[in-house]
This record gives structure tokens, sequence and C-alpha cells, in this order.
């Protein structure tokens, strides 16, 4: 099938990449132009594992094209995908002026029967004001003769898992009451529904709430462990027995229950804000909504203090060895991560940090450039050079075995404040560090 995809950020690029891996003929547009004519010579800009192979290896076989001609587009592909950002606009709602923009962008230079699928995750109801705004255009061209449905068909893909989470999706959720519209939908997804149905249908107001249940869902997963994580740190318990504990209920699992620093990246931040800011909108009170958001707020802090415990509050002039900064492995991605509130902590506290990631170096030098009380260290040995300590903020898998006598060797002291609970406590004391972690007696 030909297929259009409009943006190629995370979501488009990914989705219309493997769309082109079964077969389908993509084309994906994006305003910018630089970022177009990188992706034509293999440079995908993003880190994403495995991606950039597929792309190369499908815009070499033709399957897979980019470009910034919004009308080449619309003519190309019987089925529009609208992937662009919905960054919060100030009170935290999605703003829908991008989605809106490619609705009339697509309306403007349509001239015959299109899908138009809503992937980046909107507002319950958007799809309703996408259809809208095209039906609007139609009309001002005088063509409201030319048919046109709105489907919402969001995504789950997780970064850093992003190619083996489209290739094999749990489920393919597609709103739409339009039996057309459903097989044009059901046909281009066959490929990833063998083996047994993932399809579900759905009318598009729950197929759209479905999105924001999910992420809000696992969002409330994390703060809830991170509350009992504060709790058995005051109690006396330990943090890890308890989630081995709970999580052998079928009913709970294992899964998203690991308490930490904080949820970050793209995603939960953004749609809790969004769905409590919907909420607001239509007079109900999203009171358990607001408290996740707040313990996370609350959370991010959380090894801050820790380290100013430690050293009675005098950080001035300290310096701080820091292993992680992306918001999870796996990723460059620095948006909301909760190394982020670590550093401006401990600058605004006086303190130095010695920074190294595997991949979010680039990204943290974009963000802060350069300044005093940051060096950023090409490996995590370098970065331990005479710090006061050990922070690890991201749990990376090159952290999880690390040299430990080197790092004594390295610290002016030997402590390690760990937010991922990567080590067993007993064995960093009989090691002979100082070892703070998350839940977990010191
Ligand atoms: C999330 C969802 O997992 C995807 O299903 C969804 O499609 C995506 O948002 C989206 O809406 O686009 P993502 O933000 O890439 O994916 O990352 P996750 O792997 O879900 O991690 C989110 C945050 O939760 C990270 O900061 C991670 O460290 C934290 N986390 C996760 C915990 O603190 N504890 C856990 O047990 C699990």
């Amino acid at each position: 099938m030909k297929v259009t995809v409009f943006g190629t950020g995370y979501v488009g690029l990914v989705q219309g990449t493997i769309l082109a891996e079964v077969g389908h003929d993509v084309l994906c547009i994006d305003v910018d132009e630089s970022k177009v004519s990188k992706l034509k010579q293999g440079h995908v800009p993003i880190y994403e594992p495995g991606l950039d192979s597929l792309v190369k290896e499908n815009y070499d076989a033709g399957r897979l094209d980019f470009s910034t001609d919004a009308a080449l587009g619309v003519k190309h592909g019987q089925v529009q995908f609208i992937a662009v950002g919905t960054p919060p606009d100030e009170d935290g709602s999605a703003d829908l002026k991008y989605v809106l923009a490619v609705a009339a962008t697509i309306a403007e230079h349509m001239d015959d029967k299109k899908v138009i699928v809503d992937k980046s995750t909107v507002p319950v109801g958007t799809a309703d004001k996408v259809y809208a705004k095209i039906s609007e255009v139609l009309e001002q061209r005088g063509r409201s003769d030319i048919p046109h449905e709105v489907v919402s068909n969001p995504e789950f893909l997780k970064e850093g898992n992003a190619v083996a989470d489209c290739m094999r999706p749990d489920r393919i959720i597609i709103g739409t009451q339009s039996k057309d519209a459903e097989e044009v939908m059901r046909e281009l997804y066959a490929p990833f529904n063998r083996n047994h149905d993932k399809i579900i249908v759905m009318d598009v107001r729950s197929a759209e709430l479905t999105k924001y249940a999910a992420n809000c869902m696992l969002a409330t997963k994390i703060s809830f462990m991170n509350e009992i994580a504060n709790l058995a740190e005051l109690m006396g318990a330990d943090i890890e027995m308890v989630r081995q504990g709970i999580g052998s209920d079928p009913r709970i699992g294992y899964q998203f229950i690991y308490p930490g620093v904080g949820y970050g990246g793209s995603c939960f931040p953004k749609d809790v804000q969004a769905l409590i800011r919907t909420a607001d909108s239509i007079d109900f009170e999203a009171k358990l909504l607001k408290a996740v958001e707040e313990r996370n707020n609350a959370q991010k802090t959380t090894l801050f203090k820790k380290v100013e415990q430690h050293f009675n509050g005098a950080l001035k002039g300290k310096t701080f060895a820091l292993w992680g900064l992306s918001f999870k492995p796996n990723t460059d991605d620095m948006r909301e991560a909760p190394s982020r509130v670590l550093m401006e902590a401990l600058w605004q506290a006086g303190a130095s940090v010695q920074a190294y990631d595997p991949e979010a170096m680039e990204e943290t030098q974009r963000i802060y450039g350069n300044r005093n009380d940051l060096t950023l260290c090409g490996t995590k040995e370098s970065a331990l050079k005479g710090a006061d300590a050990l922070i690890i903020v991201t749990e990376w898998q090159s952290f999880r075995a690390p040299d430990f006598d080197l790092i004594k060797a390295q610290l002016r002291e030997s402590i390690i404040f760990d937010g991922r609970n990567m080590f067993d406590p007993n064995r960093m004391t009989s090691k002979g560090f100082v070892y703070y972690s998350v839940g977990r007696k010191p």
C-alpha cells in the first residue's frame, strides 16, 4: 500500500520505516529540510538501536523516501499518518497546532479519498477536530465531495526498544466507526497481525483515551512504588524484597514496579499532565493523577537530598561523578531526565559535576553548553577522578559490573549514591563503600 507519514520524529520515523520494511511504499514528509536531506543520506537524527540500518536498507530498496514537499506527500498515500509533535503548552495541555496544520495541508492538496490517521498522542476529541479542519478546508476549496475518514491509531513504542515494539506490537488499536477505514487499516497492519489477532477496533474517543490511560497507568505504578520505597526506607524495610514479594502476584506483575529517581522522558510526564488538564477542562479533578505527578516531582529530588544530608549541607566546592544522563538506558533522550534535576540542584548548591553517559553526551552539551561546573568525561572511569562521591542516575548495562577497586582508588571517599538499586547493599558494605540506594537502609 502507499502510505504517507507526516513528521519524522520518533513515532513517525520508526512507524514509517517499519511499514516500509514489511513492503509498503512509504513517503515521510517533514518541514525540516536539513533533517530530510540527512535522512536521505542514511543519517538518523535519534539514537535508536537498529533504526539506522533499517532506514538505509529500505531507502536503498526504494520503499522508503523522505521529502519536504507536502503536496507530493498528500498525493502519494492512500493512508496519511499524522505523527507530528504535540508539545505541552504553558498549562500542560497538549498543543495541537502542528496536528491541525497537517490536517489543513492534507485537505488543501487531496483530490481523492484518503484515510487520515492520528498517530500522535492527542487528547480525546482531536480526531473530531482534525475531521472538522479537513472538512472546512475542503469546503473552502469547493471540494466537499472528496471522501475522508479520520482514524485514531495510537502508538505504544518505547524509546530504546522502538523497532522491536513496532515490529511486534502487543496490540494495534484502531479507533473508527467506518467499515471502509477499518478495512484499509486491517490491510495495512496485516503483516503485523499474524499468529493471533492483535487488532482491537473501537470508537475514536475510546482509542484516544486508551493511549493516555496506558501511559498514566504505567506512571501510576512507578509513583506508587516510589512512594512505598520512601516508606520502606523510613520503616527499615527493603523495597527490593517488597518488589519481588508483590510482583509474584500475577495481578500485580513484575513490570514497571522498579523504584528509582522518578520517571522522565517525552511521554509519561507530558501525558499525565495533559490528562489532568483535560479532566480540569471538563470540571473533573483527576486526584489520583495529580498525586502521581506530585510524587514523581518529589522523587526526582530524593538523590540530591541524600547527598545533601550525607555532607551536612556542605556541598559548595565539592565535585560529584555522575553516571547516566539520559532519562533511561538505550537512548540519548534527556527530556524530563531526573539527571537534570539533580545536576541543577548540585550546581545551585555550589558543587561541580563530572558526568558520563554512553549516548547522551552531545545532548547534554547541547542543553547546558560550556560551564565551569560541568565536565563531560569520555569514560565512566575518568568521571570518577578526584570526585567526592559517585552518583548513579541511569541504569545502563555498562554500569552493572564496574571495577569497584578502581572506583575506590579514584574517588576521594568511597561513597556511592545509587538511584537505581544496581547493587546489593551488603556486598557494597563489605567492599568498604558507604552505599545509599532507593528504599533500602543505607
Ligand atoms: C513510554 C511507554 O512505556 C510506551 O508504551 C509508550 O508508547 C511511550 O511512553 C509513548 O507514549 O510514546 P518511554 O517513555 O519510551 O515509553 O519509556 P519507558 O521505558 O516506559 O520509561 C519511562 C520512565 O519510567 C523512565 O524514566 C524509566 O526510568 C521509568 N521507569 C520505568 C521506572 O522508574 N520504573 C520502572 O519500573 C519502569
